[in-house]
């Protein structure tokens, strides 16, 4: 509490109220986030179910259910930041203007930046990425501690996976990445061949948790590349497909495209067996990949800890191995909660207070028109 003589120091000290809004993908999500930690309301729709029936998400549904969604998601958060009394101190919208679908990213700055034109606030664009990696600094009431810096940071999802380094004043250097399929990408792909439903990573993940303890489980192959911070999974994907033909007796029939393989072997299913050890392969060559791909950034930076964000960091084992391996190099490791490891606003409202209070990006006039990027590597500016 202020005394009267604090008070206006106390009203300068506030920290910052941003409105926020993502939806680079087939998540509508708005959050009220003060001081880039504590997420005051939020709201996430999550169009997985649109788009399960399709195996994919398909950019022109994804973008009318955006325009459906957002302006009443937009206003059920306004009205909490009415009833806590704090919507007159919304200093500006943060706002995920790229990497992503170009028509979802669209949608969103256009009700974004009316919403800010109409209220006379400014806009700043957030690159996604940066948002799952700024995750780890929310928190929901229970305070923890705010990740260190510099960090060693992995972005794990189903359109990217990347390593980077955070300096100390938040810059982001890119270390290494995929060069083909992201990891999610990787475990939906192999989730849709053993007949598990898009978006399929969790579900193959609690597959793969039913293999009997003990039992062996012939490995899939993880590419060994010279880059020592890439990844590449599409011949995790490869080999899923061999075993998966093997196991079904498709293996001497002339293979094909993914596509026909996974409906020829969704007229001959795989027994279940089968489809567990194959799901429990995935999930130890993907996890075992990135770990030794975190494991070299952590030992060539011995002053960074460690974050991890993004869908597939809601991935149990692969929470649980990069704890260990943190653990063994000395260093802590940061995840945020299941809820923002997924596509939300709140971490979109977090690397906005960030980028403010580093002096990394400046607020824009919505008038003067928002503009998006499908590519945006982490780091740099906004391609205009
Ligand atoms: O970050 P995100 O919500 O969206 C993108 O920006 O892509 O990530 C979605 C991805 C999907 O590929 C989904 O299968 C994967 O995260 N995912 C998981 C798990 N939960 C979500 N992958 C493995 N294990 C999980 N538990
Ligand atoms: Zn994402």
């Amino acid at each position: 509490m202020c005394t009267t003589d604090q008070m206006a120091d106390c009203r300068l000290m506030r920290e910052r109220l941003l409105l926020s809004l993502e939806s680079s993908c087939d998540e509508s999500a708005v959050a009220l986030v003060r001081g880039g930690r504590e997420v005051l309301a939020e709201r996430v729709a999550s169009q997985t179910a649109i788009h399960a029936q399709f195996g994919g998400v398909i950019p022109e549904v994804a973008a009318r259910a955006h325009h459906e969604w957002l302006p009443r998601l937009l206003h059920e958060v306004l009205q909490e930041a009415e009833e806590f009394g704090i919507a007159g101190e919304i200093e500006g919208l943060a706002l995920t203007t790229g990497p992503g679908l170009v028509g979802s990213l669209l949608v969103g700055a256009g009700v974004g930046s009316a919403w800010a034109w109409a209220k006379g606030l400014p806009v700043l664009p957030v690159n996604h990425l940066e948002g799952h990696l700024r995750a780890a600094w929310l928190h929901d009431g229970s305070a923890h501690e705010a990740p260190p810096l510099p960090a060693i940071g992995l972005v794990v999802s189903g359109g990217h996976t990347l390593l980077v380094r955070i300096e100390g004043d938040g810059r982001i250097e890119r270390l290494g990445g995929t060069i083909d399929d992201a990891a999610g990408e990787a475990f939906d792909k192999i989730a849709r061949l053993l007949g598990v439903p898009y978006p399929g990573g969790a579900a193959l993940s609690a597959l793969a948790a039913q293999v009997p303890s003990g039992e062996r489980v012939t490995p899939l192959p993880i590419a060994k590349l010279e880059h020592p911070y890439n990844f590449s999974f599409s011949g995790v994907k490869t080999a899923a497909i061999r075993q998966a033909l093997l196991a079904s007796g498709l293996a001497d029939e002339s293979p094909g495209r993914a596509s026909v393989i996974t409906k020829q072997l969704a007229e001959h299913p795989l027994p279940t067996r089968a489809a567990i050890s194959i799901a429990a392969a995935t999930e130890a060559a993907i996890v075992g990949a990135l770990a030794g791909g975190v494991q070299r950034a952590l030992q060539a930076h011995p002053d960074s800890s460690l974050i991890v964000g993004g869908g597939v960091a809601a991935n149990g084992p692969l929470r649980a191995t990069l704890g260990r391996i943190a653990a063994h190099e000395g260093r802590r490791l940061f995840v945020p909660p299941m809820k923002w490891c997924t596509d939300n606003a709140a971490m979109i409202g977090a690397a906005g207070d960030a980028i403010l209070r580093e002096h990394r990006g400046t607020f824009m006039n919505p008038a003067e028109g928002v503009p998006v990027a499908a590519q945006w590597p982490i780091g740099r500016p906004m391609p205009l």
